[in-house]
């Protein structure tokens, strides 16, 4: 007989596990930079805007399609559309949480690399310029490599123990260090002089800055950041019990997800500042990709109790990636369990297998591959490009178009409402229907043709 499916044992730890989906290296390392290109506080402002608008709505049915599905995405899709071809959405999202892991760990490799780095460099005493090496360091034929795999393995460590004792367990701890952690940097990045002028950056608005592509660039990020369109919620939400509120949890995580991404902004952004000032330069937190691994490290080694900072930021940077991994590697797991019939531990590392290998591939393009090209992009810009310009949009679009119009309205109220259970507004209810079943595919189509032509 089969086992029963496991589900999450509280709510708390399963807001926090979504909240660790949610929150990770795109709040730590895409957000800042992003808001740096982006005008500051009016890139907040727009994000927040489509948050609300487009993804908010998006996820609250991602979110209904997992619980009343009960199952991996391939299976709820089939389980709410029997015999249609709607499970193949099911099947790109899958497919989709395969692609970003892939090159997910390449990063997270890195994160695990500063982090030791930070930490012998904090106990040999040594302020060595380890900045100046990332180059050197990423196109390194192995040491990359391995990373990645320490990466990926620390990830199936956790997913092999299950919903309740891995994901949920691990997430709990995790979430509550990162936020103690990164609290902590705050602290340290605001007490520095001159960081004020930092903060004024990130919070006056620069509208000059603001173009068709910073909304793009929001709707990309507002994506990405949430995990939707790839199935993380959807698999999730497979494992929450009847009695949660699916619309309170949304909002809870989404709002987590924002304030994470705008404290670990007040964590970069007023350092950076600080010291270009010390050093008589002009601050530069457009930097891009490089703002985290490049910059920073910089800034750390000139700062007052700076290694002792960088040591909590690389730790944070990478609980918060880990969080994340996880959520992309159970969505692979789970289908490989319920549709392949293979058990857990099976399922992980074939799964280890699979996103090991490209991983090593996206990794190797910033050194031996570098040139080799898929359609002129490089095999880790490809991985990036790929799924979060196009199929995390275009999954994200079907779902919004799924629930907006193969699913019946009343059974759509109805999961959203636990069958008449919670009190939500009709009003609100009905707005959030039509958010998905009108403005989400529109807005979410727009995103789409933009990159695709851009
Ligand atoms: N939301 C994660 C982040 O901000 O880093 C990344 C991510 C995880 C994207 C899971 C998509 C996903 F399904």
């Amino acid at each position: 007989m089969n086992k029963p499916r496991e589900t999450f044992g509280s709510r708390t730890g399963m807001l926090l596990a979504m909240a660790g989906s949610a929150i990770g290296l795109g709040n730590i390392w895409r957000f800042p930079y992003m808001m740096g290109k982006n005008g500051g506080a009016a890139f907040i402002l727009i994000y927040i805007i489509m948050l609300v608008v487009l993804c908010l709505p998006v996820m609250v049915s991602e979110y209904l399609i997992g619980r009343r599905g009960g199952s991996n995405p391939f299976s709820s899709f089939d389980r709410l559309a029997p015999g249609s071809k709607w499970r193949w959405i099911g099947f790109l999202a899958v497919l989709a949480s395969a692609c970003i892991l892939s090159f997910y760990c390449v990063v997270g490799g890195w994160s695990v690399k500063y982090l030791a780095d930070s930490c012998i460099l904090a106990f040999s005493d040594s302020q060595g310029d380890y900045a100046l090496s990332f180059g050197t360091f990423i196109s390194n034929p192995w040491k990359p490599l391995l990373y990645t795999l320490i990466f990926l393995g620390l990830t199936g460590a956790i997913i092999v123990f299950g919903v309740r004792k891995g994901i949920e367990r691990m997430s709990k701890v995790m979430i509550t260090m990162l936020f103690v952690i990164i609290v902590m940097v705050v602290i340290r990045s605001l007490t520095l002089p001159g960081a004020m002028e930092g903060v004024k950056y990130m919070f006056v608005p620069d509208f000059s800055k603001v173009t068709a592509g910073t909304v793009v660039s929001a709707m990309g990020q507002a994506f990405f950041s949430l995990s939707i369109g790839c199935g993380c919620i959807l698999t999730y939400a497979s494992y929450v019990k009847k009695e949660e509120n699916i619309l309170a949890s949304s909002a809870w995580i989404s709002f987590f997800d924002t304030l994470f991404a705008i404290i670990a902004g007040l964590a970069i952004i007023p350092a950076v500042y600080a010291i270009a000032y010390m050093n008589g330069l002009e601050p530069d937190v457009s930097a891009g990709p490089g703002l985290v691994f490049i910059t920073l490290p910089g800034v750390f080694s000139q700062m007052p109790l700076g290694s002792a900072a960088a040591i909590l930021f690389f730790l944070a940077l990478l609980l918060a990636a880990v969080t994340s991994a996880i959520s992309l590697m159970e969505v692979v797991v789970a289908f490989i369990i319920e549709e392949m019939h293979r058990s857990r531990k099976k399922a992980v590392l074939l799964c280890f297998a699979v996103c090991g290998v490209v991983g090593v591939f996206c990794s190797l393009s910033f050194g031996p591959l570098s040139d080799f090209k898929l359609f002129s992009l490089s095999v880790f810009d490809f991985f990036d490009y790929i799924t979060s310009n196009i199929m995390l949009p275009v999954g994200g679009m079907l779902l919004a178009v799924f629930a907006g119009w193969r699913l019946k309205r009343a059974n759509y109220l109805d999961e959203l409402t636990n069958g008449g259970k919670v009190r939500i507004p009709r009003w609100l209810a009905l707005t959030i229907y039509y958010l998905v079943k009108l403005v989400a595919p529109v807005g979410i189509s727009l995103i789409f043709l933009n990159c695709l032509f851009s």
